[in-house]
């Protein structure tokens, strides 16, 4: 179906004028896929297994999920009518703002962030109220605290902002929360939590309980490396989940999905994924750290991806869109964001020199370009 193709029915203009979600290209060898923030790790061979022997999929999955939803509510310490699970934990943010917000009301959020906020309120014509990232690349929570109005219905918190990298602190987000009417729904988005390791970034599990009008997303596409079953999950008020409920598609979680997710928190699993969060964490600190050494103003880098800002003047990208082409020639796929910057996932460890090496010939093209140009005009060729 082409974009541009007229309908043969009438839609809603509104509709129309945004373009579908579009998937990026395949990555070409000996290229690396760095463009969606997945996980590199193959299934655990247990959660594969389990994978496997789900396989009554002529019946319907039993869409309670009890089990699963105990686990998770036992590790937050709540019960399990505080746990909501969907096909995919960006289908609980459309849920939710869904839920929340009617026409001509607003949810805000901070931007750059994750690429589906602003469609979040299309379907109901909410208002996407958009508050740019202060310095560093980080939330400006006062500023986002301001733009609270009447009609606020929903503020979305990504910590670790995808795609910039940094976490809200843990005192930052209690003076936000002070700030923010207790009737207006506050959502953590949380899908990179298990990459962080800064001991000062709030943590959903421990602000929870403090805040009715909090809810904590998570989702088992990250770190646990299952992004292609579609599982995520809420944690927070039941009444507020059950609203989520209400508006989404019925059984859209699989048993598959369901049998993984299970597999994956059983303890020797854990183990295992810690182990690769581990590998995951210190790589992602290498390679920023060689990002920063070639002069780039690489921002903190708590989730599973790495940004180069884009801008003039040291330390940033003249030319977001050259980059990723430059890495697309070398069968490499990472996320231009133009005008912003550009984000790269953490994939296998050979891609980490592949990238170092890619972003340097950059660097050394674009100051070699600007050199000649400041030469020409100063008449010097
Ligand atoms: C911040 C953030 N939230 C939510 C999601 C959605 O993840 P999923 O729907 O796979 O659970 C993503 C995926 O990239 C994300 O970056």
């Amino acid at each position: 179906m082409s974009e541009t193709a007229i309908p043969p029915v009438r839609l809603r203009a509104d509709v129309l004028a945004v373009p579908p979600y579009r998937q990026g290209a395949t990555p070409t060898e000996p290229g690396f896929k760095l463009s969606s923030n997945e996980n590199p790790f193959d299934p655990l061979p247990g959660v594969r297994e389990a994978i496997a022997a789900a396989s009554e999929v002529n019946r319907y999955a039993a869409a309670a999920m009890p089990e699963l939803r105990a686990r998770i509510a036992g590790e937050f310490g709540v019960t399990l009518d505080h746990v909501h699970l969907a096909a995919g934990s960006v289908a609980i943010l459309f849920q939710l703002v869904q839920a929340a917000a009617a026409a001509g009301d607003e949810y805000l959020f901070a931007w750059p962030s994750f690429e589906a906020y602003p469609s979040l309120g299309l379907a109901n014509a909410a208002t996407a109220v958009r508050v740019p990232l202060a310095e560093r690349a980080e939330h400006d929570l006062d500023a986002m605290a301001d733009a609270v109005t009447e009609r606020t219905r929903v503020i979305l918190l990504c910590t670790p902002n995808n795609p910039t990298g940094p976490t809200i602190r843990r005192e930052d987000f209690d003076r936000f929360m002070a700030r923010v009417p207790s009737d207006t729904l506050v959502i953590l988005d949380e899908a990179y939590r298990e990459f962080v390791t800064d001991p000062e970034a709030v943590r959903g599990e421990e602000v929870l309980g403090e805040h009715a009008n909090l809810v904590v997303l998570r989702t088992f596409s990250k770190a646990y490396g299952l992004a292609g079953l579609r599982i995520g999950y809420a944690v927070g008020d039941p009444a507020i989940l059950a609203a989520a409920a209400t508006i989404g598609i019925p059984l859209s979680v699989t048993g598959i999905a369901e049998a993984a997710a299970l597999a994956s928190l059983a303890p020797e699993a854990r183990a295992a994924h810690a182990g690769r969060i581990a590998e995951l964490t210190a790589r992602r600190d290498a390679l920023a750290a060689a990002l920063r050494a070639l002069g780039l103003e690489v921002p903190e880098a708590q989730g599973n991806f790495v940004w180069i800002p884009e801008g003039e003047g040291e330390g940033r990208i003249d030319d977001t869109a050259a980059l990723a082409a430059r890495f697309a020639e070398a069968g490499t796929l990472v996320r231009p964001f133009p005008g912003l910057g550009v984000r790269i996932s953490v994939g296998e460890a050979e891609s980490v020199p592949v990238v170092v090496d890619i972003v340097r010939a950059h660097i050394g093209a674009s100051l070699g370009a600007s050199l000649g140009a400041a030469l020409a005009q100063e008449g010097a060729l």
